[in-house]
């Protein structure tokens, strides 16, 4: 707190005027000003940005050259691809904008959209244009979706636009990126309790996954759901600056029209709207941001730890804590050997067959490996799912893929990625589960842990391509030692023998990369079968005992192939990058 108080604040009472009813706000104002000695109102007030008709003619043809695919001809929201995608594309009809510098209900700056087209709106389909469109083109389509407004009227003199956001000023703790160093601890607790004075969790749930409600709609009858805080990179108003308490700061002093997501300028201080950002902001994995996927740079490379003595499978035991997530693990030299990673996979939907459906499932899957000789591999699979199935007839589900015949493979030779093919077949781990007793709406305690208890199954598949997958006809090995479902978080823990006796069992070698894949079914959102999502191609590689020498060997190793796969991730991107500029914007991965 001292840190902050060293800072000049501009301490100033914020209020909700709506030009509307200014004259009823304006006592309670004045009123509010008497308790609150320091305030000032200060929050500056002006007509919103009339349309340039002179860009209009421009604007036009970019709208119809690039965002009509989407947003319709009209600007309702009901282009080409639009059933296809979630969040919906937004129809401009009403005038509701989500990102914006102005109050609760306003119309945007010009500027709030011009950085929304520049930026992209992240965690939905909407590209960040800065990177196709000249900026007089983005200026231009600017006017021009202001002009497919019907409902409201930017020139309208009752179309006052109040600034909620100026007055926050510059980030108090003058941190830099990466910005979660130098913020102080305090303010991080302090922005906690604040989170559950306002009753951030009612929505967001007790961890901030976005969780704590399954019922909502949006403004045009679609279901929504509150964001999950420990993926920034998804937020709508990330500004591609995925971590900057700022535009957190800003999204509590406006809301986001449109969403149940409400306004609290004028229920905390600037200091408090600060001190929330910061907490919001710590929850986030902190991860290397691709600048074209806005999502975290995959860990290509799940190292399994060599683990001396005893593995213990328990998912709270302290030799499954991730380095990353305690700075005590890192201090400690022999831990810091010893406990494994926790990688970040990359999924997208599966869209090669049948339909699709876009719900916000997950994105991704979070893994660590250990192993010895006596116990075999141990695999911890952990990955946010806001609300679970409750029908048996689609449980959830989570599965890794190995190549069935590892030693039949020359090089870099691996079977196709969903279920193999016919002279590459795969080997299946999966997991299946309902919790038991589980409602997704429940009473959200913030201060404690909500497991549930998983009611769970392994079945081990082969896989001889996308028709050909069956159940292995003798008794498989794997094993679901430990699992939960917590605060919108599953995890569960697989083991299995390095080597066994069936004939369509990867027998795994320690030392030697090994292809591995991830699958994941969301049954809340029914899904089955080929019904999921699929990650590409990762490896996994059974470390060696540690010992000085190996480790040198080891991190060449892995050096090398590292930035072979970076390569790959490159020339992705390029392509992707290519797609969006010949305006073949076709959305083929999952948007959450
Ligand atoms: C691939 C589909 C797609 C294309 C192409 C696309 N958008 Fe969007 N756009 C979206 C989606 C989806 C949203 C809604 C995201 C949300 O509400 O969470 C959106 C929202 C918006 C918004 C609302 C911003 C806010 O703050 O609420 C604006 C403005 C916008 N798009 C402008 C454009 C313009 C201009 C173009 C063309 C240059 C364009 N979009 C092209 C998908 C697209
Ligand atoms: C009534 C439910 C509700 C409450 C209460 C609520 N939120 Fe939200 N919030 C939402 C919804 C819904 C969204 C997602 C909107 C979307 O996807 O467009 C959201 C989105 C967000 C985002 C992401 C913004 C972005 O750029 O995409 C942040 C950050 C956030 N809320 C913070 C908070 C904080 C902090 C509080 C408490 C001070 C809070 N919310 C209270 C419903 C709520």
């Amino acid at each position: 707190m001292d840190n902050l108080k060293n800072i000049k604040w501009g301490f100033k009472m914020n209020i909700k005027i709506n030009a509307r009813k200014k004259l009823k706000f304006l006592l309670p104002v004045l009123f509010s000003t008497l308790f609150v000695g320091t305030a000032s109102a200060e929050l500056t007030e002006r007509p919103a940005d009339p349309i340039k008709t002179e860009l209009l003619e421009e604007g036009k043809k970019v709208y119809f050259k690039r965002c009509v695919w989407c947003h319709g001809v009209e600007g309702a929201g009901d282009g080409p691809s639009h059933d296809r995608l979630w969040t919906k594309p937004r129809n401009f009809t009403q005038g509701t904008f989500k990102i914006r510098w102005t109050n609760s209900g306003d119309l945007p700056r010009d500027e709030d959209l011009i950085k929304t087209l520049t930026h992209g709106l992240t965690g939905s389909a909407m590209p960040a244009w800065g990177d196709f469109l000249k900026k007089q083109e983005i200026e231009a389509v600017v006017q021009f979706v202001k002009s497919l407004v019907q409902d409201r009227d930017w020139s309208d003199e009752d179309e006052v636009i109040t600034d909620m956001v100026s007055d926050l000023g510059e980030n108090p703790w003058g941190a830099k990126e990466p910005y979660y160093e130098g913020i102080p601890q305090v303010d991080i607790d302090a922005g906690r309790e604040l989170m559950v004075k306002n009753k951030c969790f009612e929505c967001h749930g007790a961890d901030g996954r976005g969780d704590g409600n399954p019922t909502m709609k949006d403004d045009w009858g679609f279901p929504i759901h509150a964001a999950n805080w420990q993926q920034c990179w998804n937020f709508r108003g990330a500004r591609r600056d995925h971590y900057n308490p700022f535009n957190v700061a800003r999204t509590i002093s406006t809301g986001l029209n449109g969403t149940p997501m409400p306004n609290y300028a004028d229920k905390t201080t600037v200091e408090e709207r600060w001190q929330i950002a910061a907490f919001v902001n710590s929850l986030c994995p902190r991860k290397k941001i691709d600048k074209l996927t806005n999502k975290p740079v995959p860990d290509f490379l799940i190292s399994a730890e060599y683990t001396d003595g005893e593995i213990i499978p328990k998912i709270d035991d302290p030799m499954w804590v991730s380095p990353d997530d305690s700075p005590k693990i890192i201090d400690r030299a022999e831990d810091k050997l010893r406990n494994p990673r926790r990688n970040y996979i990359a999924l997208a939907g599966q869209i090669t067959r049948g339909e699709r459906n876009f719900k916000p499932k997950s994105d991704n899957i979070w893994v660590s490996a250990r192993w010895n000789k006596e116990q075999g591999l141990f695999y911890l699979l952990e990955y946010d799912l806001r609300f679970l199935s409750t029908d048996p007839e689609y449980p959830d589900g989570v599965a890794i893929q190995w190549p069935a015949k590892l030693q039949d493979l020359f090089g870099a030779e691996k079977p196709y990625f969903i279920y193999g093919d016919s002279k590459k077949p795969v080997d299946i781990w999966k997991a299946s589960f309902l919790a038991k007793n589980y409602k997704s709406t429940y009473d959200i305690k913030p201060n404690e842990k909500t497991p549930f208890e998983l009611d769970i199954s392994t079945q081990e598949l082969l896989g001889y391509g996308f028709d050909a997958v069956e159940e292995k006809d003798y008794e498989g090995q794997v094993k679901v030692v430990d699992s939960t479902f917590d605060r919108g978080r599953v995890k569960i823990m697989l083991q299995r023998a390095l080597t066994t006796d069936g004939e369509f069992d990867v027998q795994i070698p320690s030392e030697k990369f090994i292809p591995v894949s991830f699958m994941q079914w969301s049954g809340e959102d029914k899904e089955k079968a080929e019904h999921m999502a699929i990650s590409t191609w990762y490896y996994t590689i059974l470390k060696p005992p540690v010992d000085e020498k190996h480790m040198w060997t080891m991190s060449f190793m892995m050096g090398g192939i590292f930035v072979g796969l970076q390569g790959w991730l490159v020339w992705m991107t390029n392509r992707t990058r290519k797609m969006y500029a010949d305006g073949k914007v076709v959305q083929d991965e999952r948007p959450f």
